[in-house]
């Protein structure tokens, strides 16, 4: 018989309040990768799953993309009381958006190819002198702040999203609105970032708080891509706006999502660079080891996003009756990769719960992996080596002025308050 995920562990897994409590899910997770590798849950409120935690066990899923689909159900997790509501909205489909993270086979290759080209080492060495000045003006914005700053609300959130506007071609004073926007998506469950701010969620007011926010972003990007047709410019909506697959025009719905997730996408470095702060402060060895010169900034950032994972997880259902890990899975059934559980896989880190930044090697795996490896991982990582570089040459010393928090979402999430006492040159 298959193994069963504990009831309690498997409401853990569901549960927003369990990440941003860090201790508590990572306890789950710990266990499961132990005691039920892959193995079935059956959470309140959501129909059964199964949990991949291991290392080995989420990449062969991801790379088993023919048979392990993304586009046939819900690519994150959604409750049924949720899912009823989206499907009701979008007249039976199981997404508001059609996102590439949603999409399978050929038509996902074929999308990712419109923009890849932006996204390679080569095209972002062009891009190398304008975020070093964005990185230093956000560390300008710091030092500028008399000492004291709350590293993510005033910091980690802007700077990341700025680029990735620029790249869009949004107008600077639109970014508040996006950075809102995006913060109301990814933050749905989380009480300080919902659009409806209540406490503890009135029945329905999470999802509806997302599908508003979206709402807003695909008008707009309708906007902003109308206007591009009439006079494109040099900048990726009007590439989309102009892009054709077998010479028609990408869908509508197609254009606003992938303008959408490049917008939400900067919400992961900003996850990771505020998460890499938290870390040293709490590792004061490491910190002065950084500090010294005495490791490459490239092996901290690599140990940074497996410390942090932002992404925490991402759905596949089963296309056919197949087996992993020795595990039989049958068609149509649903899976949860648990990309922090991977990120602590034993099995493959050495001390997986030291934040240990010459950690080498490190296949840690917060990009992803497979067809769907994150598109942006050669930006995200140019965008913190600039910001850390540039940080690190001013910074005297830096220490805690307040308590951290984390966001309480189980998709994308990480540092919502990371508040510093500081001296800079
Ligand atoms: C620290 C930063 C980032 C992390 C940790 C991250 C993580 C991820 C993960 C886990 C996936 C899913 C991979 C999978 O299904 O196997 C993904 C996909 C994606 N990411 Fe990122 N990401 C980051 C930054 C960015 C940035 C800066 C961009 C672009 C501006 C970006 C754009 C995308 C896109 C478009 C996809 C969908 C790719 C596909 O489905 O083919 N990401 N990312």
């Amino acid at each position: 018989m298959a193994a069963q995920v504990p009831r309690e562990i498997a409401n853990a897994i569901v549960d927003p309040k369990a990440y941003a409590d860090g201790g508590r899910i990572d306890a789950a997770l710990r266990w499961l990768r132990r005691h039920a590798p892959l193995a079935r849950a059956e959470p309140d409120h959501y129909r059964p799953f199964w949990v991949v935690t291991r290392h080995d066990d989420i990449l062969e899923v991801e790379r088993r993309s023919d048979v392990f689909r993304a586009g046939d159900t819900f690519t994150t997790l959604t409750s049924i009381a949720d899912s009823a509501h989206i499907m009701t909205v979008t007249d039976g489909s199981p997404r508001l958006l059609r996102q590439l993270l949603q999409m399978d086979g050929t038509e996902h290759a074929v999308h990712r190819r419109l923009t890849q080209g932006w996204f390679m080492p080569q095209k972002l060495s062009r891009l190398e002198a304008r975020i070093r000045v964005l990185a230093r003006h956000h560390v300008d914005r710091m030092a500028g702040s008399g000492g004291h700053c709350d590293f993510v609300q005033d910091v980690a959130l802007h700077y990341p999203l700025a680029l990735i506007l620029e790249l869009l071609g949004v107008p600077a004073e639109d970014a508040p609105l996006l950075q809102r926007l995006s913060g109301e998506v990814l933050g749905s469950s989380d009480p300080d970032l919902s659009r409806n701010r209540t406490p503890n969620g009135a029945e329905g007011a999470a999802i509806a708080g997302h599908q508003a926010a979206v709402a807003e972003l695909m008008s707009y990007f309708a906007q902003l891509s109308a206007a591009r047709q009439k006079m494109p410019g040099d900048d990726l909506t009007s590439l989309l706006t102009r892009a054709t697959i077998d010479g028609d025009p990408l869908g509508e719905l197609e254009l606003l999502s992938y303008c959408i997730a490049f917008v939400c996408a900067g919400f992961t470095t900003s996850c990771t660079l505020a998460g890499a702060l938290w870390a040293l402060l709490d590792h004061p060895d490491q910190m002065t080891k950084l500090q010294d010169g005495n490791v490459p900034l490239d092996s901290m950032i690599e140990e940074s996003l497996r410390w942090v994972t932002p992404v925490k997880h991402l759905m596949r259902s089963a296309a056919a009756d197949t087996e992993v890990a020795g595990v039989k899975i049958a068609e149509g059934d649903w899976l949860l990769l648990s990309f922090p559980s991977g990120n602590r896989d034993d099995r493959v880190f050495d001390e997986p719960f030291r934040f240990n930044i010459a950690r080498t090697p490190n296949r840690q795996q917060a990009f992803g992996a497979g067809p769907h490896l994150c598109l942006g991982r050669h930006l995200g990582h140019l965008q913190m080596r600039l910001f850390w570089e540039e940080l690190l040459g001013r910074l005297a010393a830096i220490e805690w002025d307040g308590v951290p928090r984390n966001m309480e979402a189980n998709y994308v999430c990480g540092p919502k308050s990371v508040p510093v006492r500081f001296k800079v040159h």
